[in-house]
């Protein structure tokens, strides 16, 4: 195991095993997204618990409007980067839309690929019961699984958008009841998205796993944000829920400016930037 000492804080390596641990302690999870080296090795170093290589990959890194639309290859090629840069964090992968969903042998043959070609310690995969044959296939490989509840992005089509989730007492029932069912199942934690903040609470204290949030209140035993949100980079998305940490969409517009105008007017490179 890891151990480093950063100012007075010990870390040792996170696993799956510090999670159950962070949550019968009630030690509150800090988990982020990254998708490259160079930001992974500063978010690691930042000191959050957890990093996931989320499909928003989709979103911040390739523009795309949905994260329907990104692949199996890309988050591989996306993860195994972070992978290299985190020394403390465990790292959580995102399985694509439609390489878990139907097909429980596909499933585990995909999710195997992720830990192969990336060394991640974990995956998570979006839905309950009606994916429940390929969280059984993909536990049964010994591979550790994040299961994601409330708003599930990868079905945005079914839903009509991404509002707020399990509002009425139909859609709230049967997300406790798919909660209780991942843990069943052998889940070591689960990401609420964008749910009512009593529900999410209701969950979170009925469930032995963690529950981490995202738009879904303070009562859940962890939290994620997309780093790209609440660093301000992707300085047009504003929902309630996001906390901005940093204006880096300015900071980088006034740097590449200032680059640019020194350039122009010949003060760069000057003689001690020349050979
Ligand atoms: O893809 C992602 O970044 C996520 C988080 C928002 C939970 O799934």
């Amino acid at each position: 195991m890891q151990a480093t000492n950063l100012g007075s804080i010990e870390r040792k390596k996170v696993t799956t095993q510090t999670f159950q641990a962070m949550k019968q302690n009630g030690e509150k999870i800090a988990m982020l997204t990254s998708y490259d080296y160079s930001i992974a090795r500063l978010v690691d170093e930042g000191g959050v618990d957890s990093i996931l290589v989320g499909d928003s990959a989709a979103n911040v890194m390739s523009g795309y409007e949905t994260t329907l639309r990104i692949g199996l290859d890309e988050l591989i090629y996306y993860a195994a980067s972070v992978v290299r840069a985190v020394k403390y964090a465990l790292v959580v992968v995102d399985m694509p839309f439609g390489t878990y969903q139907g097909d429980p042998y596909a499933a585990v043959r995909n999710a195997a690929r992720i830990m192969r070609e990336t060394g991640a310690q974990a995956v998570k995969i979006e839905g309950g019961i009606e994916i429940a044959e390929s969280y059984k296939a993909i536990l049964s490989a010994g591979i550790p699984i994040v299961g994601h509840l409330g708003l599930t992005p990868q079905s945005v089509n079914k839903f009509g958008g991404y509002g707020l989730r399990a509002k009425d007492d139909s859609e709230a029932d049967l997300l406790v009841k798919n909660a209780q069912l991942l843990e069943q199942l052998g889940c070591f934690s689960v990401v609420l998205e964008k749910i009512p903040a009593a529900l999410a609470t209701k969950v979170t204290q009925s469930l032995s796993i963690p529950t981490i949030g995202i738009g879904a209140g303070n009562g859940c035993d962890g939290q994620v944000l997309v780093f790209h949100d609440m660093t301000g980079i992707n300085d047009g998305f504003k929902p309630k829920f996001l906390r901005r940490y940093a204006n880096l969409a300015d900071t980088i517009r006034t740097a590449v400016g200032s680059y640019v105008a020194d350039v122009k007017s010949g003060d760069f490179p000057n003689e001690s930037e020349s050979y």
